[in-house]
């Protein structure tokens, strides 16, 4: 009995081989096994950043095991946001200029408002309640 003919069986195989390289794709451009991902973006317990002078009037600090970012426009002025990127999740590293950087595909986002300056993120991070008491920063609700 003969079998599929040569052309028919190409074909077969030249599908194979572009489903193989699409999944290949994809499993480079996942970031979940790189920088993990939080279940939740934002804090669902008021977090204790510590000492709130530790964050510059006019500049930002980075909490990296809290996954926030949160900046000082004035004197005594708080703002926080997640900082778990809007694109896939990752964390971002660090804080340039007045910009937070994501590791993973290069998003910027701007640490005063959250907004989203260069992506390929388009989404601004979450805004996280933030107050100064008794000289500490306290995130989350309640805050
Ligand atoms: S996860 Fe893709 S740019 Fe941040």
């Amino acid at each position: 009995m003969p079998g599929p003919s040569p052309a028919a069986r190409r074909t077969v195989l030249k599908g194979a081989a572009l489903a193989g390289a699409a999944g290949l794709g994809a499993a480079a451009c996942s970031t979940d096994s790189k920088l993990g991902r939080a279940q939740v973006p934002t804090p669902t317990e008021p977090v204790d950043l510590g000492p709130a002078d530790a964050v510059p009037v006019g500049g930002a600090k980075l909490y990296r095991d809290q996954r926030l970012i949160v900046s000082c426009p004035k004197e005594g002025e708080y703002k926080a946001f997640s900082a778990q990127c809007t694109h896939a999740g990752c964390a971002l590293d660090k804080i340039v200029g007045n910009e937070g950087n994501c590791p993973c595909h290069g998003s910027r986002f701007d640490v005063t408002t959250g907004k989203a300056l260069v992506g390929p993120a388009t989404v601004p991070l979450p805004e996280v309640a933030i107050k100064a008491e008794g000289g500490s920063l306290i995130a989350g609700p309640d805050a």
